[in-house]
């Protein structure tokens, strides 16, 4: 009796370890750039559904807020490959495996604040997960140009949301997640 009490416990032991170490292996970091509102709520959506910790990219600069006059500045920006400035990269990084990085589709490409991120962090060995939305353009360019800056990154397929429907995307969020092994 004794040695089986011994060897239930023994076996509660080596699971809970076992699961510590799994929780321990996804840790999960969702990265994004927003500016009017849409892929942050996206972002949001994938926290709630992952419980990853979520971290806003700002830029040093704010863009206008005319849309003409950002829209002008964006397409400069992307002409030239500027990277804008940013207040802060995420702490940490080394503790995730896997990084979502969120951008609205600026035209057909991701927000020249996430290249500057991207730029800025090595991302080796972790498993990068992007996510998008746009007005109608779907992702577009968005992965492939994530992609090229995320050199040594193992990818998981990404998601491009309509950005006026990303208050209803938890369904498709879901679905999303559980696609690409990483639904709860
Ligand atoms: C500068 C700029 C460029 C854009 N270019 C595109 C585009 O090429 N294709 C597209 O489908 N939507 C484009 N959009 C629309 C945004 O992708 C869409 O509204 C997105 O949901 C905005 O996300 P946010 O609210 O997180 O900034 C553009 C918006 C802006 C401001």
């Amino acid at each position: 009796m004794k040695r089986i009490l011994f060897l239930c416990a023994l076996l509660g032991l080596v699971g809970s370890a076992a699961l510590e170490a799994q929780n321990e292996k996804s840790r999960m970091l969702i990265v994004y750039y927003s500016y009017s509102g849409n892929t942050q709520t996206l972002a949001k959506e994938i926290q709630k559904a992952t419980g990853a910790d979520l971290f806003e990219i700002k830029t040093v600069e704010a863009y206008p807020e005319e849309y003409q006059a950002v829209v002008d500045q964006a397409k400069k920006e992307i002409a030239d490959r500027v990277r804008p400035a940013i207040q802060a990269l995420p702490e940490n990084l080394e503790d995730y495996d896997v990084v979502f990085v969120g951008s609205p589709n600026w035209w057909s490409t991701i927000a020249p604040p996430v290249s500057t991120l991207l730029s800025k962090v090595n991302l080796k060995g972790k498993t990068v997960v992007p996510f998008i939305t746009h007005g109608s353009g779907g992702m577009a360019d968005c992965e492939k140009d994530v992609k090229a800056l995320c050199p040594r990154s193992d990818f998981k397929k990404g998601l491009a949301i309509n950005g006026n429907v990303a208050e209803k995307s938890s369904v498709a969020v879901q679905k999303w997640l559980k696609e690409i092994g990483l639904g709860k």
